[in-house]
């Protein structure tokens, strides 16, 4: 756990550009979920987007890859416009995301459940790996050990052989998170990474979430509602609020904002809660 940081492989792409988001706005019937929303996410830094229930951060993240289109507003990852593309040629980019809820599949191991992170990088194809050529078989090999080191990396190398479904939850999510890393993303877009975690299983995984952004340059989108992990690791945080947002900046200037408190508290908040600022 919280070991150095894999190096960058062949694999990865290169410098990460920022991420523009302007006016993003996305429209159910009758419901705005997001409003002409807007922040940037500086190349390598870990921003947070927080809000309570329904804020409309997942619809973000829906957004950024691909999963909703958007009503109006833009999407720009470095010269690439991400709105309109579907998930795939975003995935290609070089974004990956973790659901907020697990989507792991059912019977595969934690092996083979991160080695679905490495098929966007494979290039030997079908009939290559097929006819057992030995580019497919030295490249076969160059991603078992890829997925050894980020398992190790996330602490989930005890655990290779094992089902990943029948894994504790805490666990199940450090998957995900894995196999996100195993896409050698440039852009990660985490939904409520520690979410239903113990207390022992947040702080390792806020580890290796803190090694991410350390070690590997990679730009983190967080959405999360544990506000002690998000003011450990965000460099910004940006906050919605039905739709809208509603204050951005450092992690300690928006935690004392009064309007993101009062979003968080509600108009009937206890002065002591509001004084402390926002809480989880
Ligand atoms: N596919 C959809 N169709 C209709 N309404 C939707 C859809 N997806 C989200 N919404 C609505 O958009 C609003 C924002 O939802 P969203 O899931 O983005 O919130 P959230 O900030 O992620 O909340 P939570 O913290 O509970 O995960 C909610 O009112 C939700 O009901
Ligand atoms: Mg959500």
């Amino acid at each position: 756990m919280t070991e150095d940081a894999p190096e960058k492989t062949a694999d990865a792409p290169g410098q990460t550009p920022s991420l523009e988001v302007r006016d993003l706005t996305v429209r159910f019937a009758g419901l705005t979920a997001l409003d002409a929303v807007s922040f940037t996410v500086a190349p390598g830094s870990l921003h947070a987007v927080i809000g309570p229930n329904g804020a409309g951060k997942s619809t973000c993240f829906n957004v950024l890859s691909g999963v909703y289109r958007a009503s109006a507003g833009h999407v720009h990852f470095g010269p690439d416009e991400l709105t309109g593309l579907p998930p795939h040629r975003i995935a290609a980019l070089g974004v990956a995301r973790t659901f907020q809820n697990i989507a792991l599949p059912p019977y595969a191991t934690v092996a083979d459940s991160l080695m679905l992170g490495r098929h966007r990088l494979t290039k030997a194809g079908f009939l290559a790996a097929g006819l057992r050529l030995p580019s497919a078989a030295r490249e076969a090999e160059r991603h078992r050990e890829r997925v050894q080191e980020i398992a190790e990396f996330t602490g989930l190398e005890r655990y290779l052989d094992h089902p990943a479904a029948a894994l504790p939850y805490g666990l199940q999510k450090l998957v995900e998170l894995g196999r996100a890393l195993c896409m050698e993303p440039r852009l990660l877009l985490l939904d409520e990474p520690v979410a239903g975690m113990t207390s022992d299983e947040r702080r390792r995984t806020a580890a290796v979430i803190a090694g991410v952004r350390e070690g590997l340059g990679i730009s983190v989108v967080l959405v999360e509602h544990d506000m002690g992990v998000v003011m450990r690791l965000a460099d910004e945080v940006t906050v919605l609020d039905f739709g809208r947002r509603i204050a951005s900046g450092p992690p300690a200037e928006v935690q004392r904002d009064p309007e993101v408190v009062r979003a968080y508290l509600g108009d009937t908040n206890n002065s002591e809660d509001a004084e402390e600022g926002v809480t989880s």
